[in-house]
């Protein structure tokens, strides 16, 4: 696998018929597959690294004494140690591994929640945000009095920075913000936010399901105290996702569930939790999805995120200027390519998103159609719902201009004139 890089090596392009080869999807599917954002496709080397696991070495991580355990639980800290370089994260015992973002996102707001909210202290949490995002902040509002606010963004996604100021107030205790929005494509200046929600006293939980896959994030440089995503749009299966929490906030923060392997010592009248990561990884891990992960990055690595940021972008304005180039169709958010990170959420004049995504996919082009887990900001840009296409750098133009053909014939197919 590692060889078939070679040859783009240092190039400034992806050889993408080599790139497909390791896609096993695109033989066995005559489809264009643009629902990225909501899942990737799984390369074989990932796959192959979970199915040689679990064929092959299959035993329990922690629990064993004897040498195929010890082997297991030491590939599993790899696999952390791994995200943790990927991340840039200071200590790979800030790295917990999870189901996916949504159950990090419920840990930090369980936990975080209930250690630091208050009756009349306010979460502030983005109207961008996927409900992963805001939902677990309204159940810990709940819980402890404490009141959701909402930060507003403009209609092209962005936050200006003087809104962000109004907003965050004595009270504010955490910002919940999303790097790259799953709607506008749109990355935030987290590390502008970080600064000044650092200098209100207010912590920032940053999710980073769409920015992780896509771009180098370094949470140091980023400034955040909390940064969440899914293997699964990164190239795994499902079933793994990471949270990564610096270690002075985690280190105060109750465990989230409880059970097996994360405790140090239980008597009938105490408990003394495990140290980190072990505290937030309650019951038998998923070993196979973080060898998964590990390898996703590893091959991420591999074809080299220069290429896929210039592959994606390339990608991502023939989509944008096609989407723009078609009547009665409406981009959601910025008309600039450069801003929309892979994804294109649109609107069709007369057509509901439903009936859209059932003729793309009659023309073989899979894409999202709804409000995509963010029904808030569907009500915030004043419609029910809408279509999202989007790309990740192994998909073609050929693909890109199929979805384009299609959309091109969705008004005619209703039986509009034009
Ligand atoms: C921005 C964002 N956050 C969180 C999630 C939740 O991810 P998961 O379903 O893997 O928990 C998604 C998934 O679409 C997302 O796009």
């Amino acid at each position: 696998m590692e060889q078939q890089f070679e040859g783009v090596r240092g190039a400034d392009t992806l050889d993408i018929a080599s790139v497909r080869e390791d896609f096993p999807f695109f033989a066995a599917q005559d489809t264009a597959y643009l629902d990225n954002s909501a899942t990737s496709l799984c390369p074989e080397c990932v796959i192959r690294t979970v199915s040689e696991h679990y064929l092959r070495e299959k035993a329990s991580p922690f629990r064993g004494l004897y040498p195929l355990s010890v082997q297991i639980t030491e590939a599993y800290e790899a696999a952390r140690e791994t995200v943790r370089g990927f991340i840039n994260a200071p200590e790979a015992a800030e790295v917990i591994f999870t189901r996916n973002a949504s159950e990090s996102l419920n840990l930090i707001a369980y936990s975080l929640g209930s250690h630091i909210l208050r009756p009349g202290d306010e979460v502030l949490v983005g109207i961008t945000e996927h409900h992963s995002n805001m939902l677990p902040w309204r159940m810990a509002a709940e819980r402890t009095g404490a009141k959701v606010r909402y930060l507003l963004c403009e209609p092209d996604g962005t936050y200006r920075e003087e809104t962000l100021r109004e907003a965050l107030n004595g009270r504010t205790k955490i910002l919940a913000i999303t790097h790259c929005s799953n709607v506008f494509g749109r990355v935030n200046d987290l590390r502008r936010f970080a600064e000044l929600c650092h200098a209100n006293g207010t912590l920032i939980v940053a999710d980073g399901a769409q920015s992780v896959p896509h771009m180098p994030v370094d949470v140091q440089e980023l400034g955040v105290d909390f940064l969440v995503f899914s293997g699964h749009k990164m190239l795994t299966p499902m079933g793994i996702g990471v949270l990564w929490g610096r270690r002075a906030l985690l280190e105060e923060m109750p465990p989230f569930l409880t059970g097996g392997e994360m405790i140090d010592a239980v008597t009938t009248d105490e408990i003394w939790w495990a140290p980190l990561p072990q505290k937030f990884e309650a019951g038998t891990v998923n070993t196979g999805g973080a060898l998964a992960l590990a390898e996703a990055i590893r091959y991420l690595g591999r074809v080299g995120f220069d290429r896929i940021q210039k592959r994606e972008a390339d990608l991502t304005r023939m989509l944008v200027e096609g989407i723009l180039d078609t009547p009665h169709v409406r981009l959601i958010g910025s008309q600039d390519p450069a801003e929309h990170h892979g994804i294109a959420a649109f609107t069709v004049e007369g057509v509901h998103p439903h009936d859209i995504s059932a003729i793309m996919s009659d023309g073989g082009v899979c894409i999202r159609a709804g409000h995509h887990c963010a029904q808030p900001l569907h009500q915030h840009l004043g419609i029910p719902s809408s279509s999202r296409a989007s790309v990740m750098f192994y998909n073609t133009e050929e693909e890109i201009g199929r979805f384009l053909t299609v959309l091109r014939s969705i008004r005619g197919a209703m039986g509009y004139a034009e």
